[in-house]
């Protein structure tokens, strides 16, 4: 079985290789009030952010994180022109991506969806590119194509396949018994298999591996209203932790490979590796 990602992404683990690009993981675009006319608009803001948190309370996904960015809303109602006629600061850099704004359904009357899936910067909503295997592509002729079944809700897990061979990408670990979620930085590898593992159930051995993998692949969260991916790991004491993603560039002479890293905390898995740049990523499919 050809398997083009299979070992990639964990190359960085050994290469200790340079990173070149810096990014800022947690810039947020702020409006900051400098007139009575700015504090009337923060009060508007705040009442949104309020409405919004409230929605968001009343129709709750059963794992889905949500981060109310109201403010970005708010800040487009002016143009740059306007907002320094009135004292304030420029209009943050435009969002690219923004689940709360962004209402991205997918189509529910075909049984299965392909698409390909791309990938945004957490903190910002820039594009950062599209998943290629275990890695980020800029050019979307050469991304991964996927096909899942039609979800129907956020807490429908599914399987996500190769839409060309049909092998199942699965999240796996070379050790059974393998923990991941709060207080670990342990992260999981993205690979390709035949193996289908039970709903709900822990890790099962993949023999057609060598070395044998452990995996799982009804992990899969894609939410219907906004195309946004998860992953949900579930551990062999039974507790179901989210998977989150990070991207990490590595460069060899005068080649880079974004990689995708899949761990249960981003914070201890960045306290392992502090020499390294890491930035949060949300998976959106694109139909
Ligand atoms: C997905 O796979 C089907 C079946 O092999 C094929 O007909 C279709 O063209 C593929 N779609 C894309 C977008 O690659
Ligand atoms: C499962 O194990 C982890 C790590 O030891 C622990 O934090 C968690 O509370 C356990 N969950 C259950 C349901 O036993």
């Amino acid at each position: 079985m050809h398997n083009p990602y299979k070992g990639r992404q964990q190359t960085f683990s050994t290469q200790g290789p340079r990173v070149e690009t810096i990014a800022c993981l947690f810039e947020r675009p702020f409006v900051k009030p400098q007139t009575a006319f700015a504090m009337f608009s923060l009060i508007q803001v705040l009442s949104l952010i309020l409405a919004m948190a409230t929605t968001s309370l009343a129709s709750p996904g059963p794992y889905l994180r949500r981060s109310p960015t109201a403010t970005v809303v708010q800040a487009r109602d002016f143009t740059n022109a306007e907002r320094f006629s009135r004292g304030l600061p420029p209009l943050a850099p435009r969002v690219l991506y923004n689940p709360t704004r962004v209402r991205r359904s997918l189509p529910s009357s075909s049984p299965t969806i392909v698409s390909n899936v791309g990938v945004f910067n957490k903190a910002t909503g820039a594009s950062v590119g599209y998943v290629r295997g275990a890695t980020v592509t800029t050019a979307e002729s050469s991304s991964t194509t996927f096909a899942f079944r039609s979800p129907s809700s956020a807490s429908d897990l599914v399987e996500l396949n190769d839409n060309s061979s049909g092998l199942h990408y699965v999240l796996a670990s070379y050790t059974n018994g393998y923990y991941v979620g709060p207080g670990t930085y342990n992260s999981l590898i993205l690979t390709t298999t035949t193996l289908s593992t039970p709903a709900g159930s822990g890790q099962q051995p993949d023999y057609t591996k060598g070395p044998i993998q452990y995996s799982e692949s009804p992990i899969w969260s894609i939410d219907p209203s906004t195309g946004v991916v998860t992953a949900y790991w579930v551990n062999s004491n039974g507790s179901q932790y989210q998977v989150y993603f990070l991207s990490y560039v590595t460069t060899v002479g005068t080649s880079s490979t974004t990689s995708l890293i899949f761990t249960g905390d981003v914070a201890a898995y960045k306290v392992q590796f502090p020499t390294r740049i890491f930035t949060e990523v949300t998976l959106v499919v694109s139909v």
